[in-house]
């Protein structure tokens, strides 16, 4: 059994001016199911690290936030000693650099809108990851889904990466089912459609195999 994981969930929020934001469609069932299945799994200590989203899973410690840089901050200062981090979150990859701090009037037929990169979490998580520790990210696709899910697993340093692909008959985002895939170094594998929280115990099973692999906590199995 794993003492201490760490999940991320929802979207994240990046604000214009008092009233816009730059967001995404993640409603963060996904995260709740896989928080959820692992109380089930008796894992004593989760941080569940979320975007603003009402799904949040009851006993467990819920640290919310708005932002990708305040979702980067929480899980830097949580991640010591954490055995597993699943990152299933919808991170923002731009952000505007300048918070205009009254709502922008519509004065000119255009605007333009200047953005800039946000830090990738996961890919900082993946350059100092340790041996004991079993990194999981998700990973929403629309094109060429297995070669940017395969550069994705192996930059970021992943173990096990859980990709959608992201269309009308399986939008992934904010619906109940997702038909995903399991990427590990070497192995593309297929899940049927299904319920989140059925992907949640594959995920889950999943963690346990690659922990039995790397003959992590081996005394516990
Ligand atoms: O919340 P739901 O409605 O249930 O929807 C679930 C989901 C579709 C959001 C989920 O299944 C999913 O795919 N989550 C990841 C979506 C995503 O951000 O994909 P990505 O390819 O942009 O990012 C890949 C990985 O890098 C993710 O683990 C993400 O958390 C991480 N990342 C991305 C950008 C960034 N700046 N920092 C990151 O850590």
């Amino acid at each position: 059994m794993f003492d201490r994981v760490l999940i991320t969930s929802g979207p994240t929020v990046e604000p214009i001016d008092p009233v816009r934001y730059i967001s995404n469609r993640s409603s963060g069932k996904t995260g709740f199911h896989i928080a959820n299945e692992a109380k089930k799994r008796n894992i004593s200590e989760i941080i569940f690290i979320t975007g603003p989203t009402c799904y949040l899973p009851s006993e467990v410690r819920c640290i919310k936030v708005e932002t990708a840089m305040e979702m980067r901050a929480r899980v830097f200062e949580n991640i010591e000693n954490v055995s597993v981090v699943i990152m299933v979150a919808a991170v923002s990859d731009y952000k505007t650099p300048t918070y205009f701090p009254h709502k922008i009037k519509k004065n000119s037929e255009k605007m333009t809108l200047e953005l800039e990169k946000n830090p990738d979490i996961l890919l900082e998580i993946g350059i100092k990851k340790k041996d004991n520790q079993i990194l999981v990210g998700f990973a929403a696709e629309t094109e060429n889904i297995f070669e940017n899910g395969k550069r994705k697993l192996a930059e970021k340093n992943m173990d096990l990466l859980v990709l959608n692909e992201i269309s009308k008959s399986n939008p992934g985002f904010n619906v109940d089912t997702n038909e995903v895939y399991f990427l590990t170094p070497g192995e593309i594998k297929k899940l049927p459609r299904m319920n989140k929280s059925d992907i949640a115990v594959n995920v889950w099973d999943k963690i346990f195999d690659i922990a039995r692999d790397k003959k992590i906590y081996e005394r516990q199995f």
